[in-house]
Order: C-alpha cells, then sequence, then structure tokens
C-alpha cells in the first residue's frame, strides 16, 4: 500500500498546478485512510469520471463512465463496492451484486434524469403503446428499470436501439439522448402525450420511430449553440466535445460527442490546441490533470450537484460506519437485473 508521502507526491504530479500543498497533503492524508479501511474491509472502489480531482487521481481501484463501472461492478469478487457516483449507479451495481455491500458515499446524491419518470409511468406508456419494446437510460431507478426490456448507457445507446428488430421503439427518460440516438438511428422521433384513459395509443404514424420522454440533465441542459458560437469566434482552432446528454443542436455544432470516456480517450489521441468540453467541469479537470499539453477552455465551472456531493472525507466515512447501505427489493432487483444484464450482453 502506498505511503502517505507516496500518495501525496502522486497528486502533486497530476494537481500540482490547481491545488495549493497543504490542501493536497490534507487530501493524501484521507485517501491513505481511505486506502487502508479498503484493504482491511475487502472493498473495491468505483469511480465516475465526474469526481473532483483529488479523489478521482488517488483512492478509486476503477475509474469509469457509466458502462465500464457497470461491468467493473459485475466482475468484482470483493465483499464491498463503495459507488463514488451517483444513486442509479450504486443500485445498478447491487442489482448486479445481491450477496455484496453496495455503499454510496452520500445519500443526497440522486439525478435530475433518473428523477424524471417512475415506474408507474413506463407502464402507463406500455399500456399505450403494447408490444412494443422500452429500452430505458441507465440514469433510471431500479423500479423503472423493471420495467424496462433493456437498459443502455451513453456509450452503447445506438447499438442498443440497433439491437432490436422492431422499427418502434419507446427510449426513455432523456429527451436530448433520445433525439441524438433518432438522429444516429435514422429513426423519427414523438413524445407522446400520455393517455389519461390508459387507452391503446390511436397513433398512425408510428412507423419507423422512437417514443421520448421529457427528462433531460440539469446540467447538460445548460450549454447552448450561442457559447459554441462565441467559443469559436474566440478560439477558431477550438475542438469541441458535447455529452449526448446535450440539445441535438449543441450535439451537431460540436465535433465530437461521446460518453465520458469517450470524450477522455478523444482528448487523449486527437492533438488540437485547444478544446472544450461541454459536460460536468470536475472531469476537464481529471483530463487537464492527465494531459498537462492539452489546454482545456472552460465556458464556466458546471458543477453537478449531486456528484459533487461525494469528497474524500464522505468516502472515508462510507468505509469506516458502513454507509450508506444501498437496497434494491428482491422482486424489483430480479426484473431490473434482465434489463442490465441484456445491456452488458450487448456492449
Ligand atoms: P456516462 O455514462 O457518459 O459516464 O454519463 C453518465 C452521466 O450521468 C452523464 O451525465
Ligand atoms: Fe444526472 Fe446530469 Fe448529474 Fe449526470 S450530470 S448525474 S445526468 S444530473
Amino acid at each position: 500500500m502506498q505511503s502517505v508521502e507516496q500518495i501525496y507526491d502522486h497528486l502533486k504530479a497530476k494537481l500540482g498546478n490547481f491545488n495549493a500543498d497543504f490542501e493536497l497533503w490534507h487530501k493524501a492524508q484521507l485517501a491513505y485512510q481511505i486506502n487502508e479501511l479498503k484493504a482491511e474491509r475487502n472493498a473495491v472502489i468505483l469511480g465516475h469520471n465526474y469526481m473532483e480531482p483529488a479523489l478521482f487521481h488517488s483512492v478509486p481501484d476503477f475509474v469509469g463512465d457509466s458502462l465500464e463501472l457497470s461491468r467493473k461492478a459485475a466482475e468484482t469478487d470483493k465483499d464491498i463496492i463503495v459507488f463514488c457516483g451517483v444513486e442509479f449507479m450504486a443500485e445498478t451495481a447491487k442489482i448486479l451484486n445481491p450477496d455484496k455491500t453496495v455503499l454510496i458515499p452520500s445519500s443526497k446524491a440522486g439525478c435530475s434524469l433518473a428523477a424524471s419518470i417512475t415506474a408507474a409511468d413506463v407502464r402507463q406508456l406500455k399500456r399505450q403503446y403494447p408490444g412494443v419494446p422500452v429500452v430505458g437510460y441507465i440514469n433510471t431507478y431500479a423500479d423503472v428499470k423493471a420495467e424496462l426490456d433493456v437498459c443502455c448507457t451513453s456509450g452503447n445507446a445506438a447499438a442498443v436501439v440497433e439491437s432490436f428488430g422492431s422499427d418502434t421503439i419507446i427510449f426513455l427518460p432523456d429527451e436530448y439522448l433520445a433525439r441524438n440516438v433518432a438522429e444516429e438511428t435514422g429513426k423519427h422521433i414523438v413524445f407522446p402525450t400520455m393517455n389519461p384513459q390508459n387507452t391503446v395509443a390511436t397513433d398512425t404514424t408510428l412507423d419507423y420511430q422512437l417514443i421520448g420522454w421529457h427528462g433531460r440533465c440539469e446540467v447538460h441542459d445548460k450549454f447552448t449553440v450561442e457559447d459554441i458560437e462565441n467559443i469559436r469566434t474566440e478560439y477558431p482552432e477550438v475542438v469541441i466535445l458535447a455529452h449526448p446528454e446535450c440539445s441535438p443542436e449543441v450535439v451537431s455544432a460540436s465535433d465530437f460527442s461521446g460518453s465520458t470516456s469517450a470524450m477522455i480517450r478523444y482528448v487523449r489521441h486527437i492533438q488540437a490546441p485547444h478544446y472544450l468540453l461541454l459536460t460536468e467541469c470536475a472531469m476537464g479537470d481529471n483530463i487537464a490533470a492527465e494531459n498537462p499539453n492539452a489546454e482545456m477552455l472552460r465556458l464556466c465551472s458546471v458543477r453537478c450537484p449531486h456528484m459533487n456531493q461525494i469528497q474524500l472525507e464522505d468516502t472515508l466515512n462510507a468505509l469506516k460506519h458502513t454507509q450508506y447501505v444501498v437496497d434494491v427489493p428482491e422482486d424489483i432487483r430480479v426484473r431490473a437485473l434482465g434489463a442490465v444484464e441484456r445491456m452488458l450482453a450487448i456492449g
């Protein structure tokens, strides 16, 4: 196990340009205690790409996007999974690992997309469109996943939609991701009005369509085409990367769109004088720390208030006090597992 000094040296090399020495030393001490407890309790720590830089660059055994971390959660043989991410991600780890203890370091790490739809909403849509396959973004809670045919993430959404023979698919709950997937797969998209009588839809234009929902990510909804135009005027050679939770207008005005890990790989492999990331801001800091020569432009500090709940202190308390335990009722878990496993099988 690394000593406090070794962790400090590592953090200093990565984050010395952004953080004061005393702060890095304090973080190194916290990380050391976390690593000690992690070994003692036979735990694994999974860290989403949006974790704040000191956490991202110290304690996780694996970092990645939602799809990569779901795969790591499915593979682990540790007794405890500490999920440094948001609740729907930790729930997915629990769905895959019913016999393990899954912890999330904050009880307040929600997600505006996951909160935008309920299991009752999905059941009503299924009544309106009987027999139409339902694809749901991983950013949903377990009871919603239990109603789905298959899950997807931003890393595989188009592949999951295309894996169906059906020309008509319900795609929930992110309006922008659905519009972006429709664009990529050549489908028309409609947003149905909920049918209070619960009767079958009389829509006769259900030909080669995605049926969407009006959920939005409160972070990615902030970026506009005007932001892009302003940056391009000032920095004509900038390369702009947008997460597919941004609007289709923003995505098509950008140079690349992909999952958080796909954006990281893009910056690693494509040389450009400047990069602008249209996503959660901590990820820009994490990329800058890994690629000191890449100049990352900032629009402003757009942070996900949910991801931001999780810091090293919370992660230490999670392992010290076994908090916050993530549980999924068994009947829901079993049904949700099918949707998650089908996603992992598609890739
Ligand atoms: P990724 O699957 O691309 O990591 O995205 C998760 C997320 O919540 C983005 O806002
Ligand atoms: Fe949810 Fe948006 Fe935060 Fe991702 S960035 S966790 S989609 S609120």
